[in-house]
């Protein structure tokens, strides 16, 4: 197994996680290779990240210079052949287990340094079948980010029954010396450790809503007042996506079978109503142009 560092990086998606995912690996000066699937959904995830990076510089976290280079270092390409140099693959596509097992299948043909690390975002999905979808499960892991992704400082590295020791070495060094995160791991188990406590949570929420218990707006009062929460799970939901939460609920109760995991009707209806939270405009709160809720 290599012990080069790793400094070519792929990202599979540049919705809010993988545009996330990419903006911090390029800011720590890796070349960041980013993938999507048109042009446009790539356009909309360079606006993505370069709004990020704004933000970095206005709020005092970035030079003017660092926004330069970390800019400098991103590239977008709608073709994952193009994935064939790098060292590591993180892949932050939607949570749906069909799409996430055959772009696996297509990275483990395309990526072809044996020592890559092939690693998913996911939230959810067992990183044992993501691994079976390759020829090769020994280089396949979970490296979970947490929304905002250049805020939060957590990555949960989520280990296989197959993964082997060198890739799990070399995704820890990654994501803790080159990103500057902090990393917990978790056996393969659905929701690793924060979204099996974090997704009940805010179904408990959303139950209290549909039944009328309370607002939407005094849930969330409550938790951030009650125990300083930055901000309460209904907001929280919509940061996520409502699409999101349901997915991951899905799988949690897929693998448990537990009532507490079942997504509560409201939520169904909401995301069927394409309600799914910040990024549509609209969920439990409504969105300005500027994410701002109103
Ligand atoms: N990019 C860069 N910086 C950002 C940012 C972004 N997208 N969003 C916020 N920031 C920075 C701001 O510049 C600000 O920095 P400062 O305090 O030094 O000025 C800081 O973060 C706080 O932001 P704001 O002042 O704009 O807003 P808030 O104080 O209201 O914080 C928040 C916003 C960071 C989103 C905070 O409310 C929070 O941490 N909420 C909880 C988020 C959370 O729990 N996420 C985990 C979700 S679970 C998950 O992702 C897993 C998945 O599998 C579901």
């Amino acid at each position: 197994m290599s012990s080069e560092k790793i400094s070519r990086v792929g990202v599979i998606g540049a919705g809010q996680m993988g545009a996330g995912i990419a903006e911090v690996c390029a800011r720590a000066g890796a070349d960041v290779l980013v993938y999507e699937s048109t042009r446009e959904l790539a356009t909309a995830g360079r606006d993505r990240v370069l709004k990020s990076l704004d933000r970095g510089v206005s709020s005092g976290k970035l030079t003017e210079r660092e926004r330069e280079q970390a800019a400098w270092h991103l590239r977008f390409t709608s073709d994952l052949d193009d994935f064939a140099d790098r060292q590591l693959v993180i892949e932050a596509i939607i949570e749906d287990e069909a799409i996430k097992t055959a772009i696996f299948a297509s990275l483990d043909k395309v990526v072809t340094d044996p020592d890559a690390v092939l690693a998913s975002n996911t939230s959810s999905i067992p990183i044992m079948k993501l691994g079976m979808a390759t020829a090769d499960p020994r280089r396949v892991i979970g490296m979970h980010f947490f929304n905002p992704v250049p805020v939060l400082a957590l990555v949960e590295l989520v280990t296989s029954l197959e993964t082997s020791d060198e890739v799990i070495a070399r995704a820890e060094a990654f994501a803790h010396d080159v990103l500057g995160k902090q990393v917990v791991r978790s056996a393969d188990r659905s929701g690793f450790v924060v979204n099996a406590l974090l997704v009940p949570y805010l179904l408990s929420a959303i139950r209290m809503v549909e039944g009328g218990f309370a607002t939407a707006e005094d849930v969330d009062k409550a938790m951030v007042l009650g125990c300083a929460h930055p901000m309460g799970p209904l907001k929280l939901s919509d940061l996520i996506g409502l699409d999101t939460v349901k997915a991951i609920a899905d799988k949690l109760f897929e693998e448990f079978k537990e009532p507490l995991y079942a997504p509560p009707s409201l939520l169904l209806r909401m995301v069927e109503a394409g309600r799914v939270g910040k990024k549509a405009g609209h969920g439990f709160y409504r969105y300005g142009d500027n994410g701002s809720s109103k």
